[in-house]
């Protein structure tokens, strides 16, 4: 568990507000005069027994009212890159889902300038590197796809990529086709989230239509061998989140999670904590938990910390600091 600690380690599948911790949630309700429907931080937290990705993702936007400010952004973000270096997290890609807050008056420059000013403040102050990518909610239209696509444009210089995220189930990547698209020819990296609950169609799509970078969870493709080979041929990464699967019931128990079987079938596979304030984990807890529910052993343990780095978006020059 020592290496564990040890090895530097990137985070590719993060939710911002996924690391919004109910004692934080409870300090910016009482600054922005807020009333939460719990009663106390305690009860809150008995709140997170979930059935399935919507009953979780419910809570969650619930959870991100109380963030009003560029200031709570920031201090959202600042309290994750803290958590990062006891981890020895080096370098994250950080999702944002900015149409939960601009859908409520939020302005978008609030959101990314709050985390972003935080981000840079990370790489002086803590030596961590971080990329932003914002994901469309993929149960809302492609119109307002679109709308917050032309938001982004303005902040090119501050986001690396676009995403698609949200309940899965009825929404499949296609919905996203011309908006993908259009993110690529403006020269945005673009992942997906595909096969967490979806079925193995999703990731097809996610590859042959939006053409995307990354699949983000992706579990689900060991149910067609042949996505199974084209992953592993064209080396697409899939940024993994065993806890994540395990609070939503994607697996019953860890020792039955595909990745180690994954990894060994030759995928570019990677460990990521996808909303540790929820899930009951941040990334070292899920490397921690998979190692042992797996017996993954200490060459896998290295191989999956150096997959991270292959996967991200950091230039090669920078990839080779970590190899
Ligand atoms: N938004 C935050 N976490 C998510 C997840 N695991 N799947 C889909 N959308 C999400
Ligand atoms: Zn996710």
């Amino acid at each position: 568990m020592q290496l564990i600690q040890s090895l530097p380690k990137a985070e590719l599948h993060l939710h911002i507000e996924g690391t919004l911790e109910p004692e934080l949630m409870f300090a910016l309700a009482q600054r922005n005069g807020v009333t939460l429907p719990y009663p106390s931080v305690e009860a809150l937290r008995a709140a997170y027994d979930f059935d399935d990705l919507q009953s979780f993702l419910d809570l969650y936007y619930q959870g991100a009212d109380v963030l009003r400010t560029e200031q709570d952004f920031y201090d959202l973000t600042w309290a994750y890159l803290q958590r990062c270096v006891e981890d020895n997290v080096v370098h994250v890609e950080i999702f944002f889902d900015p149409q939960t807050h601009t859908d409520r008056g939020i302005a978008f420059d609030t959101v990314v300038s709050g985390i972003h000013r935080a981000l840079a403040d990370g790489q002086q102050q803590l030596g961590i590197s971080g990329y932003l990518i914002l994901c469309f909610l993929r149960h809302l239209s492609e119109e307002s796809a679109f709308a917050t696509l032309a938001e982004a444009m303005a902040y090119r210089d501050k986001i690396i990529g676009i995403g698609l995220d949200s309940s899965e189930l009825g929404h499949p990547p296609s919905k996203f086709e011309r908006v993908f698209a259009e993110a690529r020819s403006a020269g945005f990296k673009v992942v997906a989230h595909a096969g967490e609950e979806g079925p193995p169609e999703y990731i097809w799509e996610a590859l042959d239509k939006l053409k995307v970078a990354r699949i983000d969870h992706g579990v689900r493709c060991q149910e067609d061998m042949a996505l199974v080979d084209e992953l592993e041929q064209r080396q697409v990464p899939l940024t993994v989140c065993p806890l994540s699967n395990l609070k939503l019931k994607v697996v019953d128990d860890l020792a039955e999670h595909n990745l180690r079987w994954l990894l060994e079938r030759g995928l570019l596979v990677t460990i990521n904590a996808d909303d540790p304030a929820y899930f009951g984990g941040y990334l070292g807890d899920n490397y921690r938990a998979c190692a042992e529910a797996l017996a993954l052993t200490d060459e896998q343990l290295r191989q999956l910390a150096a997959n991270g780095f292959k996967a991200s978006f950091l230039p090669e020059s920078e990839k080779a600091r970590w190899l």
